[in-house]
């Protein structure tokens, strides 16, 4: 497959994009700062220069062309409350409507788990980020595309063990950053996990079983 990563540079677009040129895709990484193009490489991707602030739904559009699924798992990192809304929100939509211009139907999503953070203080910028995302997830839902929505518990550098908890709700969890690439890597081989939104945790099921096992539970 050629699979666009937007966030390619990221935590975790840098692993995702390990994990599928290793298996044979071929990776176009979408970076906006030049210095992480050769991050991209390293991964095995080719870096494509592009933001999703600066550049229109039209030039998006031209970059993803030709590919047969993107990967949405860029952020904003906690930079501000803006940014947060021009990069998790805004820039979702904006990529969204670049591939129903551009003809490329299957769109992942990662997104958070609505649990994220609760039982503490509220903090005004760590809300308006979980509202940026749910209305990120709300907006992909109203689209034609072949959507996936991948919602993680909290995201840890810890080495991936290749097994994971996924399914429709879960109880909140942390899950490592190598284990969701490795769980989206497998679901973009999976055109039947389509047009649902799955939580996902570290756990005891190899990816390729949780995959399977969130298609039964969906009765496909
Ligand atoms: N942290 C958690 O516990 C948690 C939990 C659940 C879900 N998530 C979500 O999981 C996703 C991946 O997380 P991560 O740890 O991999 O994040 P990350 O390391 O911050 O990677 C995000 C990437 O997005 C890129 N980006 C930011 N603004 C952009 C723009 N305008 N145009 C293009 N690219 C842009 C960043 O590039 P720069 O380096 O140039 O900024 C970075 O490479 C994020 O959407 C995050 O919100 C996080």
């Amino acid at each position: 497959m050629r699979i666009f990563v937007i966030g390619a540079a990221g935590g975790v677009g840098r692993r995702l994009t390990a994990f599928l040129t290793e298996s044979g895709d071929r990776v176009s990484g979408m970076h906006r700062r030049p210095e992480q193009a050769s991050d991209i490489r390293a991964a095995g991707g080719s870096p494509v220069a592009g933001g999703l602030v600066a550049d229109s739904v039209s030039e998006l559009a031209g970059r993803v062309r030709g590919h047969d699924a993107i990967v949405f798992s860029a952020g904003a990192h906690g930079t501000g409350i803006s940014q947060t809304t021009a990069i998790d929100g805004d820039g979702l939509e904006k990529a969204a409507r670049a591939a129903v211009e551009a003809g490329v139907r299957r769109f992942v999503l990662v997104s958070a788990m609505p649990e994220a953070g609760r039982g503490g203080q509220p903090v005004e910028r760590f809300e308006h980020y979980m509202a940026v995302k749910k209305r990120a997830d709300a907006f992909l839902v109203t689209t034609p595309l072949d959507w996936l929505i991948v919602r993680p518990g909290t995201l840890t550098d810890s080495a991936g063990t290749g097994a994971v908890r996924a399914g429709l709700a879960l109880v909140y969890g942390a899950v490592s950053r190598d284990n969701v690439a490795a769980f989206l890597a497998a679901a973009l081989h999976a055109p039947r996990l389509s047009r649902a939104i799955v939580e996902l945790t570290d756990g005891p099921t190899p990816v390729a079983q949780a995959v399977q096992h969130v298609v039964r539970t969906m009765g496909r």
